[in-house]
């Protein structure tokens, strides 16, 4: 069976003329058509619903929260039945009369996933003027240069893809705005087999478009989001953002012990170590091993007894990041880096502050394949 989901805000005068086109146009192939409305103040809902109530191949559903086109998708695709999936907007603007072909790419195997395109061979943009060509020309280009998007169109609210696919990929959908496409095909992770389909875009004859500047900002950053995504990874964000609270907790530990005036322990060579450094670094080591061993790799974190051993290892592995920070301050301190301009207490901080983050990132390293690599996971 296909399932084809169109998602619809005030289309109250579109939906009936979209069944009747689908039906048309699918034929004798065995398909289901799911409305999911988002209670339209023009009752789009009560419309659909009574063609439903006269065709058992309709289905409704009416969203009462988290307005917007790519969660009534996702709620459609997750209530659809069939083994292909399908997307067309309500407004009669996407040709249903490819659809058929569509579906046949994604049941023959040739693709996980078939782009309704405007933009390739036998697509066209129909009466669009200049300035709306010019938007998604430029559109198309960012995602396709950040992303390699392997479409033409991927701003298109029309695809279909197997259900396998949705099901395997739904949990990492973003469904926000317009971009639910660009969410399916923009991922490095799971490179979808995507194919093509052109059709001319119509103009809309009923009801208005919810397009907007809006609508195209979300866009952009959908595809800065999913560019980004890419380059660091969720993990070294929480570790960063770990690293950036032991900062804090590590300079105010420093400052501490600096008005207390403990002064500094000569080990024999070079220029004596001061205690407040020692106090911060230490501090700030259990800090962060506790934090990233309770929130960054939660996943793998040590428990009970193997906390002791976790710490340990942990002190082991941030004794490089112990020489590298006091290396860094060493030399700073050689330097007087900052003492005109700050004052010579406010520049120590300083001084020890960069130490700090050159040492975070040497030991990120380390933590990541060794201390919470796999051979540690419980
Ligand atoms: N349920 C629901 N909720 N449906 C919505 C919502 C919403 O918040 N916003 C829009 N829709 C429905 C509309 O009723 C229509 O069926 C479809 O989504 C597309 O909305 P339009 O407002 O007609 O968008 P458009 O024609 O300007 O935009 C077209 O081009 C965009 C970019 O090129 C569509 O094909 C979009 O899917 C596409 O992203
Ligand atoms: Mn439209």
């Amino acid at each position: 069976m296909v399932s084809v989901v169109t998602p619809t805000y005030n289309e109250a005068d579109n939906v009936g003329p979209l069944v009747d086109a689908l039906n048309e146009a699918l034929g004798d192939l065995p398909h289901e058509i799911i409305v999911v409305d988002d209670d339209s103040p023009d009752r789009t809902w009560e419309v659909a619903g009574a063609i439903a109530d006269a065709d058992p191949r309709v289905r409704v559903v009416r969203r009462f929260d988290n307005h917007g086109l790519s969660p009534a998708v996702m709620a459609g695709l997750g209530a659809a039945r069939g083994e292909v999936l399908a997307v067309i907007d309500a407004d009669l603007q996407h040709d249903e009369a490819i659809l058929p072909e569509m579906v046949r790419r994604v049941r023959d195997g040739e693709a996980d996933l078939v782009v309704g395109s405007r933009a390739t061979d036998g697509g066209s943009y129909g009466e669009w003027g200049a300035g709306r060509r010019v938007v998604s020309w430029v559109a198309t280009l960012i995602a396709r240069l950040f992303l390699r998007v392997p479409t033409t169109d991927p701003m298109s609210g029309y695809f279909a893809l197997s259900k396998a696919t949705f099901d395997e990929m739904a949990p990492h959908i973003n469904p926000q705005g317009f971009k639910i496409l660009l969410e399916f095909i923009g991922r490095r992770r799971h490179r979808l087999r995507v194919a093509e389909v052109g059709f001319t875009f119509r103009n809309r004859v009923a009801g208005e478009t919810k397009m907007s500047p809006s609508v195209i900002r979300s866009y952009l950053l959908a595809v800065v989001e999913l560019w980004v995504g890419r380059q660091v990874k969720g993990q070294f964000v929480l570790y960063s953002l770990v690293g950036a609270s032991g900062v804090v907790v590590n300079l105010v530990a420093f400052a501490l012990v600096e008005s207390l005036d403990f002064g500094a322990i000569s080990v024999g060579f070079g220029r004596p170590l001061r205690w407040s450094l020692l106090v911060g670094i230490q501090v700030s080591i259990v800090w962060n091993f506790l934090l990233n061993n309770y929130f960054t790799f939660w996943e793998r974190r040590f428990r009970g007894r193997s906390l002791v051993v976790g710490l340990v290892l942990f002190e082991l592995v941030s004794a490089l990041g112990v020489i590298v920070h006091v290396s860094v301050f060493q030399f700073l301190e050689s330097t007087n880096w900052g003492d005109r301009a700050l004052g010579e207490d406010a520049a120590r901080i300083a001084h020890d502050g960069v130490g700090f983050l050159v040492a975070l990132v040497s030991n990120y390293y380390l933590n990541v394949n060794y201390l919470w690599g796999r051979r540690n996971s419980v």
